[in-house]
């Protein structure tokens, strides 16, 4: 069965202090729901992160990543040293690196695949714009990310690959998928990799939502089959508000 996640990005967001604070935060939150729950901190405090949660549940997960192992890449940092570390998951795609820092699907691919080479999970993010669902090609645009930048892969490597759907228009803006839209579209994606992979492989991946959810939509939306959990924001910053997601499946 495929696992329920929820996944705290905290993005560009506390310092060594704010951080501490917020993992012993959250290590006073009690957890009802069979969700695995991981958050993403900044590269300067991944090491206090992973330290700070060696006798919890929570895994510390990275935000990006360099598709090489090391080189001239002034200001990156390698799957290889996230592993190095003990980071076992990072999150690729976000729109947010994909708009300001121009990550195209091509480049992704071969950031998945660096991330495989080292036994790194990732959750691959994507989703369309708000002009694209206007236009009624958010089905398509989502199909040719997930194409673009994963059907190099063997099924075997979806083993490690975690999906967020992330439509562009909810993030950050306090506007949501409606538990329908976000139901439609996660159905659809499990039949694309159905029809490449096979049933058995579509069923198995987890599929997360991301885009403004909150304490007081995120049980709506955790209800739908298709929706394995979610990829949080905003309400990922405060503890409660994030318990309160993960507990809401
Ligand atoms: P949000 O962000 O919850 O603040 O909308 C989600 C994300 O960017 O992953």
């Amino acid at each position: 069965m495929r696992k329920n996640i929820v996944a705290g990005n905290w993005k560009m967001n506390n310092e060594l202090s704010q951080t501490e604070t917020l993992i012993s935060d959250l290590k006073k939150q009690t957890k009802t729901s069979n969700a695995e729950v991981m958050i993403a901190p900044t590269f300067t405090n991944l090491w206090h992160a992973l330290e700070a949660t060696r006798d919890h549940d929570i895994e510390v997960i990275a935000q990006n990543m360099h598709f090489a192992d090391s080189g001239a890449y002034t200001g990156e940092v390698s799957a290889a040293m996230l592993k190095s570390i003990g980071v076992q998951t990072v999150i690729l795609g976000h729109s947010e690196r994909r708009a300001y820092f121009n990550e195209t699907d091509e480049l992704l691919a071969k950031k998945v695949d660096a991330a495989l080479k080292n036994g790194i999970r990732s959750i691959f993010c994507f989703g369309e714009e708000l002009a694209d669902r206007k236009s009624n090609k958010h089905e398509h645009v989502v199909e040719s990310q997930i194409k673009n930048a994963l059907f190099h892969l063997d099924a075997n490597a979806f083993q490690n690959i975690i999906l967020a759907y992330e439509p562009v228009w909810a993030i950050g803006t306090g506007e949501t998928a409606s538990p329908e839209q976000a139901q439609d579209m996660h159905a659809f994606i499990r039949k694309t990799l159905a029809d490449k992979y096979g049933h058995d492989l579509a069923e198995s991946v987890s599929i997360l939502y991301g885009g403004s959810v909150k304490p007081d939509n995120a049980k709506e939306i955790f209800s739908k089959p298709d929706v394995d959990g979610g990829l949080i924001g905003g309400a990922s910053l405060k503890a409660a508000d994030f318990y309160a997601i993960v507990n809401a499946f």
